[in-house]
């Protein structure tokens, strides 16, 4: 009994040095003291059937070796679990000196929009109101009421999208739409711009695209001139291509205007003499422009003989394409990050 008692307390004393986990611990631990098949438990059982001094015996020194070994595996759990917070400090550390990681850029404005806020900002620092209105128009606004009737040859300049099953509505070819419907709204005197998308049935290339961008501009009140208008747009497009930039204004039909012009200004890069971008012309054709036409004041309720005003429309995706050196319009609706991470 004796040999047996020592031979346990060494076996569970090499067992317990071999253990790196408080799982593994707690198995060991059952394999001696568990209360069925302990083999420490079978011992102490096994001690009843000793007689008189030898089971007094035997029981001191089994008690003894079983205290020991609880204490020993008391110690080893110990150690262990300290083990194990050092472990989880050592892998859970943050390192508060590390230099900040590079974080990717989340987004930016694209460059429609940065070119349109620039122009917000000069308009209405010039005291016009910003409107929009919608791009799902009635006929009437987008056509009619900007003096191109149904059987206007007009109309074929600016062919678009209708909607199946509602007569009457279309994507709105031009933000000319939104002149009328501000007048309505607003009357005369009137000083307002609306940036905003428009859309043609087209087919696409590089130089169109179903869906753009232009910026539209109207300025009614008593006794306003054709000067007016020139003085407005040359402040424009002074502060888009800087003071030395010239405006040329050449007679063009536009059925909502009249008299109606074709704006050119000066060639920002070349400065007139002729380049890529120009095209060797000098200029860049970049808006429309002429005096409201008195059908268009009628339809907006405004009387033609008491108020006169002049109306504007920039590209501003041509703009854009100028500003930017863009060759190809159908960069700027392809939603490509590769071109939209260049801005
Ligand atoms: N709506 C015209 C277009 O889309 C542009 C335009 C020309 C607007 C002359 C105007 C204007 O207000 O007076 O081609």
């Amino acid at each position: 009994m004796k040999d047996k008692l020592s031979k346990i307390k060494k076996d569970f004393e090499s067992s317990l040095k071999k253990i790196a986990d408080l799982d593994s611990l707690e198995e060991l631990y059952n394999e001696y003291f568990s209360r069925k098949a302990g083999e420490m438990t079978n011992i102490m059982k096994s001690l009843k059937e000793l007689s008189g001094e030898e089971r007094k015996e035997m029981g001191a020194l089994a008690n003894t070796i079983k205290t020991a070994m609880e204490e020993l595996f008391e110690n080893s759990k110990k150690t262990l679990e300290n083990n194990k917070w050092e472990t989880l400090l050592e892998t859970e550390k943050i390192d508060i000196t590390q230099a900040k990681l590079p974080v990717e850029r989340k987004g930016h404005l694209h460059p429609v929009t940065l070119v349109q806020n620039d122009l917000e900002d000069f308009f209405t620092s010039m005291g016009f109101m910003l409107l929009d209105g919608p791009e799902l128009e009635s006929e009437f606004y987008n056509f009619e009421a900007v003096n191109i009737p149904d059987d206007h040859p007009a109309r074929d300049m600016q062919d678009t999208f209708y909607i199946k099953n509602r007569d009457n509505l279309v994507m709105r070819t031009h933000t000319s739409s939104v002149q009328v419907r501000a007048m309505q709204k607003y009357g005369a005197p009137l000083r307002m711009i609306v940036p905003g998308k428009v859309f043609r049935n087209e087919a696409t290339d590089p130089r169109h695209e179903h869906t753009f961008h232009q910026l539209e501009g109207v300025v009614i009140d008593k006794n306003i001139t054709f000067g007016d208008m020139k003085g407005v747009i040359e402040r424009m497009v002074k502060h888009l291509y800087g003071e030395d930039t010239q405006v040329k204004l050449r007679p063009k039909f536009y059925p909502f205007v009249e008299p109606g012009v074709n704006g050119e200004v000066t060639c920002f890069l070349c400065k007139g003499s002729g380049c890529r971008v120009c095209k060797n012309t000098g200029w860049l054709e970049i808006f429309g422009a002429g005096m409201i036409h008195p059908n268009v004041l009628k339809a907006g309720n405004i009387d033609p003989k008491e108020y006169q005003g002049f109306a504007f429309g920039f590209g501003l995706t041509r703009l854009v394409m100028l500003k930017y050196g863009i060759e190809d319009i159908r960069h700027l609706e392809s939603g490509n990050l590769k071109f939209l991470q260049q801005f």
